[in-house]
């Protein structure tokens, strides 16, 4: 089996089967030979930096209806919020004065913010902080949507996969949704020159060996700049409340066969993977992450922002977050990096 890692690590690449045997991994001594590879990949390329992401959750309105999201249009219990230019220029400002280089801009897929607002609120942050890089994640827009919002200024774009089978997409988001159209979307953001980031979730209702190997792949086909995976935790407003949350273990392995595998990726240890464990970040960073991405959000709207049941950080101010990150990242020998942060793309 540490063969497989080392060939893993050599050749970036592994045959179907090899993968399997690799994902299924669970002898404590490979698994700790697998992640100790990952961490020295990743010190290769970003030492002990840790990039730090201020996560600004400006709308919970969506018009899709994914069946584990707790934001979905049918949940008529959620409490919806839309953020003002003013407030969101706030979390920006006060994310700045905390160390922050980057900005993530994440909501619902919301029509509220037309084209023209969303343009607006791009070009006002990057005109505020020229030294700061910007990172949407709305969702899936037109190819001249996503083209005006990197022409207003935004540089990097995040668009989980959340399965690259197809079989798999369709029992977890309604027939008005297309892997098709999501693999498009990320293929039409790396034309345009975004820094672009897929993903999925860990332990997703009806999830296979199988479904996760065809994730590796699509993965390594698309070679993005980001990777975000974190587990599957259930909402309890949603049809998927009683399916059981992905796991820590599974995370960690496949957090440390992606940083392998595209050994420069940004890489978050997640904020659900801080919510099944309460040390889930910190083991993140020591199987091969290398991204924390606190929350921004005005207290206000945090315990509105709700994907997921249990989900941490909701009473937390910013800069709580941002040295409670600090203290946890320093616990493992690394630092936080006051920096943009941007993809490595050879050392
Ligand atoms: N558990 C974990 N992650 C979730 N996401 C949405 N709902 C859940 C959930 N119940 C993830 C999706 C989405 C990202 C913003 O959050 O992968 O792309
Ligand atoms: Fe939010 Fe620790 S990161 S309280």
């Amino acid at each position: 089996m540490k063969r497989l890692v080392d060939k893993l690590q050599g050749s970036g690449s592994l045959t179907a089967e090899e993968w399997k045997r690799l994902i299924t991994v669970r002898d404590p001594e490979i698994t700790e030979y697998l992640f100790e590879r990952a961490r020295t990949v990743r010190e290769e390329y970003y030492g002990k930096d840790i990039y730090i992401r201020g996560l600004i959750e400006f709308t919970n309105y969506c018009k899709n209806d994914c069946y584990y999201c707790g934001i979905r249009r049918s949940n008529g219990k959620a409490d919806r919020y839309r953020l003002t230019k003013a407030q969101i220029m706030d979390c920006c400002r006060a994310g700045y004065e905390l160390g922050f280089r980057t900005f993530v801009l994440q909501g619902g897929e919301d029509g509220y913010y037309t084209d023209e607002k969303m343009t607006d609120i791009i070009s006002s942050i990057k005109e505020s902080h020229p030294d700061c890089a910007l990172t949407l994640s709305l969702g899936e827009k037109s190819y001249e949507s996503y083209k005006a919002f990197f022409h207003a200024g935004a540089d990097r774009y995040l668009l989980r996969h959340e399965t690259a089978n197809e079989e798999h997409y369709n029992r977890l988001h309604p027939g008005s949704m297309s892997l098709a159209y999501r693999k498009q979307c990320l293929y039409e953001l790396k034309e345009i020159g975004y820094q672009v980031g897929c993903g999925f979730m860990v332990g997703s209702p009806y999830q296979t060996v199988d479904c996760l190997v065809e994730d590796l792949l699509f993965m390594k086909e698309l070679n993005p700049h980001m990777v975000g995976i974190g587990p599957f935790i259930p909402h309890h407003e949603t049809p998927f409340a009683q399916r059981k949350a992905g796991t820590l273990a599974q995370t960690l392995v496949l957090l440390s066969i992606i940083r392998l595998m595209l050994p420069a990726v940004l890489l978050p240890a997640t904020t659900a993977l801080g919510t099944i464990n309460p040390k889930g970040r910190e083991l993140g960073i020591l199987a091969g992450a290398n991204v924390v991405m606190p929350n921004l959000s005005p207290v206000t709207v945090r315990s509105k922002y709700m994907l997921y049941d249990n989900k941490i950080c909701t009473g937390d101010e910013a800069a709580e977050c941002r040295f409670c990150l600090q203290r946890r990242m320093e616990s493992i020998g690394c630092r936080i990096a006051v920096s943009r942060g941007d993809y490595k793309s050879q050392n």
